[in-house]
This record gives structure tokens, sequence and C-alpha cells, in this order.
């Protein structure tokens, strides 16, 4: 297993729609085991392809399905650890109801958190890593986090959820950090994904 390089904007493969899987074999396997390995060093609770350069409809998260449900618990102390870990292939969401808000952090939008409003109950149907069809429901902070991921395989990400002069003054921010080198010592407020 290896870790890959993460991607941030505003490189153009996080603006792309991704393509689906047309088969999934040894190299998706592969990808899906890197993306855990990459997503767990961040240390993140999701990680979508697109992130990592791979523009194709794959995903992991640190949040877990159980008997068809991904439930947040009360006092989730696993949460984003290597005990959790669910890997979807060309996900679709085929029920979603329900509000709710939660801060969101991403991986590939260093150093920014966004209030975004999302359906609390989802049922979403994906390939597992053995080509197999399933379906889960996920609820509350967890259908937060599978909505998030699916986002980046559309080409979404955070900074397309801020206002046109927030967005141009956070990347700005962010080329002129770069220029500079890391040392800025501002964290995201919840793990990124
Ligand atoms: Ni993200």
């Amino acid at each position: 297993m290896a870790i890959l390089p993460i991607y941030e904007v505003p490189h153009p493969i996080l603006k792309q729609v991704a393509a689906p899987v047309a088969r999934v074999d040894e190299r998706v396997v592969r990808l899906l085991e890197d993306m855990a390995e990459t997503m767990y060093a961040a240390p993140g609770i999701g990680l979508a392809a697109p992130q990592v350069g791979v523009s194709e409809r794959i995903l992991v998260t640190a949040v877990p399905v159980r008997e068809g449900v991904s439930r947040e618990e009360e006092a989730d102390e696993e949460l984003g650890s290597r005990s959790y870990l669910t890997e979807l292939v060309n996900p679709v969401i085929t029920e979603a109801d329900g509000l709710c808000v939660f801060d969101e952090g991403c991986l590939s939008v260093p150093d920014m958190v966004v209030e975004v409003e999302r359906a609390s109950r989802i049922v979403i149907e994906a390939l597992d890593r053995h080509g197999q069809l399933f379906s889960f429901e996920a609820h509350g902070f967890y259908a937060v986090v599978f909505q998030h991921e699916m986002d980046h395989l559309d080409g979404r990400t955070l900074v397309d959820r801020l206002s046109p002069l927030k967005r141009r003054m956070y990347l700005k921010k962010l080329k002129k950090r770069r220029r500079n080198g890391p040392g800025s010592d501002e964290r995201p407020a919840v793990a990124g994904s």
C-alpha cells in the first residue's frame, strides 16, 4: 500500500465530473487500499479518488456501514479509526430526505471550514470491492460524510459553496501561503474529507 499525494484546490481535476468504473478489478482494489492508507495518514474521515488525481467514481470513508446502516452513535470514539472503513465504487444516492447542517472541512481545501446544509438521511447504492451491488442507509453526520465525498465525484468542493468574493480571497491567500511555504498552524475545526 502507498500513501498518495492529495490534490488541493484550485487543481482542475477537482472540478471534473469523474467517470464511472467499468470493471472492479485488481487495479481498483489497489486504489481503494492506497486511498484508505492515504485517508488514515492525513488524517481524514473520507477521501474521493479525484483528490488523489484519479477522476473515477470511487471513494472511501472512515465511517462504518454495519448491517446496511451507517448511523452516528453517541460518543463515537472510533470515528476515523482503522476499524471503520467503507469502500464505494460508482455510488448513487437513491433516496434523500430531511435536512441537517454541519461545519465541513476538506483535505483538498486546507484551512477552511464551511457550513453546509445537506440531507439528514440518504440511501446509497454502490459496488463493493468484489463488484457486488449493495445498498445502505446513512444518517446524520455519517450521511453528510458520504454526500461530501460524492460531491467530489461530481467536481464540487467546499470552495464552490463560498461567495465569489470569499472564494477569490481564499484562493489568493492559499496561493500566497504556497509561495511562502508551509507554516500556517490553522487547522479545520472538523476532520477533513
Ligand atoms: Ni473533501
